[in-house]
């Protein structure tokens, strides 16, 4: 079998369908350390560097496994090219490469489908890579989209194969861990673009402020949004109730913890705002089906690997933090969970707020790694079995 590429959905569908290969990633150890790939199943992951095989090649080659498929992945795809060479002449004979290397995996959106059973269609956009979600709203030939990424022709693609115009694009907070893609889309397209003055009242972007409490329809009637906001991640945080059926929670709830206060640097303050936005969650309907902004693990998702919970099993998964006896004891949760952001997230956030540019490559680099967005500090997990 000749050397082949592959993409990023490839790759997932393989992890997803558990075919026997070894993920190889032959970037160096602090860029695989800092970001790779993760699967909704234990699979083999192994990091040797190309330098290794460049340097050592015998001993780079020995240590991997034959008999299996390999799947090759670098941050550029030239690496990977190169080291899938070696192999080839190694004798192994099933090895592909990932083509637009691990960037290509950082933007990749997996659509799944959360419900079409009420006349409309609502889309769960799962982020491997990020450990995000957005959402898409499908009714007649209209759609609205909700924390969209940079990622915008994946958007635009899945529309035009909807048949349908994005019509609103909601942002549920300025965001620090990702490029926001709603004003980029709302220029291309024409779509309104809402957020939330508690967030971008100092932001240069061109959008249109929510009110609390506001519904938001489509042209021709389907199902109404509405906007709750929901303060304490950040000051402008806002969840959105679909048809009274669903909640998008932005980083407000998560299926396993909560948002962390802490990423504008008033702990306290904002600790305070998310207390009171958890004793107000707590009295909403507990059949309402919790999608997320993020996801710690993927063991947070269903069976069909949507990540969707009701907020009555929301509440109860996460007893101790929706049970804290007061506001002091949630702070001091807070504080004891406390841990350095990224030092990308404050570009980050001036490029959501208008207030910075940056070209493209750098936008790409800005953009990759796992969000650090939920209040608890879980240990750094890997689902991969090394071999
Ligand atoms: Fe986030």
């Amino acid at each position: 079998m000749a050397l082949f590429t592959y993409e990023a959905k490839d790759l997932f569908q393989w992890l997803v369908d558990r075919t026997d290969m070894v993920v190889v990633d032959v970037r160096n150890d602090k860029d695989f350390n800092r970001f790779h790939v993760e699967s909704p199943f234990p699979f083999p992951l192994l990091n040797v560097s190309y330098y290794d095989f460049m340097e050592r090649e015998e001993e780079a080659v020995a240590r991997v496994p034959r008999n299996r498929g390999i799947r090759i992945v670098c941050a550029k795809e030239g690496s990977a090219r190169y080291v899938a060479e070696i192999l080839e002449r190694h004798g192994f004979d099933d090895v592909g490469y990932l083509a637009g290397g691990i960037k290509t995996w950082g933007n990749l959106l997996v659509p799944k489908l959360v419900a079409a059973d009420h006349g409309y269609q609502l889309f769960q956009f799962i982020r491997p890579g990020k450990a995000s979600c957005s959402y898409g709203l499908v009714s007649g030939k209209e759609m609205m989209l909700f924390d969209p990424s940079r990622n915008l022709d994946f958007y635009l693609d899945f529309a035009a194969a909807q048949g349908c115009m994005v019509i609103k694009t909601f942002e549920t907070h300025l965001q620090a861990d990702y490029i926001a893609g709603s004003r980029e889309i709302a220029r291309r397209t024409g779509a309104v673009f809402f957020a939330n003055d508690g967030d971008f009242k100092t932001s240069q972007n061109p959008y249109t402020p929510l009110t609390d409490g506001a519904m938001h329809g489509f042209s021709l009637g389907g199902p109404m949004v509405r906007v709750l906001f929901t303060p304490g991640h950040t000051p402008g945080s806002t969840s959105y109730i679909i048809d009274e059926r669903f909640l998008i929670s932005g980083d407000m709830i998560f299926i396993s913890s909560v948002g962390r206060p802490d990423l504008g640097g008033k702990a306290e303050e904002w600790a305070g705002m998310l207390y009171d936005s958890i004793q107000m969650v707590k009295q909403l309907d507990r059949r309402l089906l919790v999608l997320p902004g993020h996801y710690i693990d993927w063991e947070e998702a269903n069976g069909d690997l949507v990540f969707v919970r009701s907020l009555g099993e929301v509440l109860e998964r996460n007893r101790s933090i929706y049970e804290m006896a007061d506001l002091a004891a949630f702070i001091a949760f807070i504080k004891e969970n406390m841990r350095p952001q990224p030092e990308e997230y404050a570009v980050i956030r001036l490029v959501n707020a208008n207030l910075r540019q940056e070209e493209e490559p750098r936008q790409e680099e800005l953009d990759l790694g796992k969000n650090e967005c939920a209040a608890s500090a879980y240990a750094k997990k890997s689902e991969a079995q090394r071999v």
